[in-house]
């Protein structure tokens, strides 16, 4: 099935699972939508997150996409289960908050899971209650972390800055005994190696690029909505075009990419 995934975040941090579903799935075609007007998501309320989201989908199924991944996990955990709903018997909904709890009750080895995202997701207690689900016995520890999206957008990575607040964040006592740590932010992946060495690999790292890759990669067979070939160009909209934005797509895809305005 030829047509486009419809790919959305806040901004440009849900690059990063674009960029693995690229890597993945060559043959897929997307339109990404990053609605930096609003950005960021992880300090609104949970209503207007899922106001723009319902809007940016919206958006995405009248272009004809086959499928909708939420590339956010401030949307994936307050707008994922309406937009599933809505979209019941249209297209598939895919979000980056299932994908890591499944990876990790799967991994079988971890007794305490520490997450780190935006003051919403946690707040949300979404990762908390789908873990419970899944495994009663699994503790977590949680903390938001709302310094990291805007530092790593701003380009602050291995470096004075961004170390001292990892740091800061991660040598908090309830990370203590974490054997494993869930990076709940798409812009986390950019500060992947940097939380690595503060736990001296000691600790497994769970981010939302591959994980959601396969993950849809298993929904797409069993849908039959895997493209043969790639037809036409992937497509990057954003709500508010500056050249900070576009200056910083190249980090967070790994490539030279345009981003085109679009006001919805
Ligand atoms: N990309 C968003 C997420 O994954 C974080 C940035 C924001 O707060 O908008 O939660």
């Amino acid at each position: 099935m030829e047509q486009p995934i419809g790919i959305f975040d806040s901004g440009i941090g849900g690059l990063t699972v674009a960029k693995a579903i690229s890597d993945y799935l060559p043959n897929e075609r997307f339109i990404y939508f990053g609605d930096t007007v609003h950005l960021p998501y992880g300090d609104k309320s949970q209503e207007a997150v899922l106001r723009y989201s319902k809007n940016i989908v919206d958006f995405l199924i009248a272009n004809n996409c086959k499928a909708i991944v939420i590339a956010c996990n401030t949307a994936s955990a307050v707008a994922y289960e309406e937009l599933r709903d809505r979209l019941k018997g249209i297209v598939p909904v895919i979000n980056v908050i299932d994908p890591i709890i499944e990876a990790i009750v799967a991994d079988g080895n971890h007794h305490k899971v520490g997450l780190i995202a935006t003051k919403t997701t946690v707040e949300s207690g979404v990762y908390q209650e789908k873990m419970k689900r899944r495994n009663p016995n699994m503790e977590m520890a949680v903390l938001p972390t709302p310094l990291l999206a805007p530092m790593i957008e701003e380009g602050f990575s291995e470096d004075k800055i961004s170390h001292a607040v990892i740091e800061n964040y991660l040598s908090h006592s309830r990370f203590n005994d974490i054997d494993a740590l869930i990076l709940g932010c798409t812009h986390y992946v950019l500060i992947r190696k940097e939380i690595n060495a503060f736990f001296n690999g000691r600790v497994k790292l769970y981010d939302s690029t591959a994980i959601v890759a396969h993950k849809m990669k298993a929904i797409f067979e069993t849908e039959n909505l895997l493209s043969a070939k790639k037809s036409g160009q992937n497509h990057f909209y954003v709500s508010d075009l500056t050249d900070s934005f576009q200056e910083a797509t190249s980090r967070f895809y790994d490539a030279k990419i345009k981003l085109e305005p679009l006001k919805l």
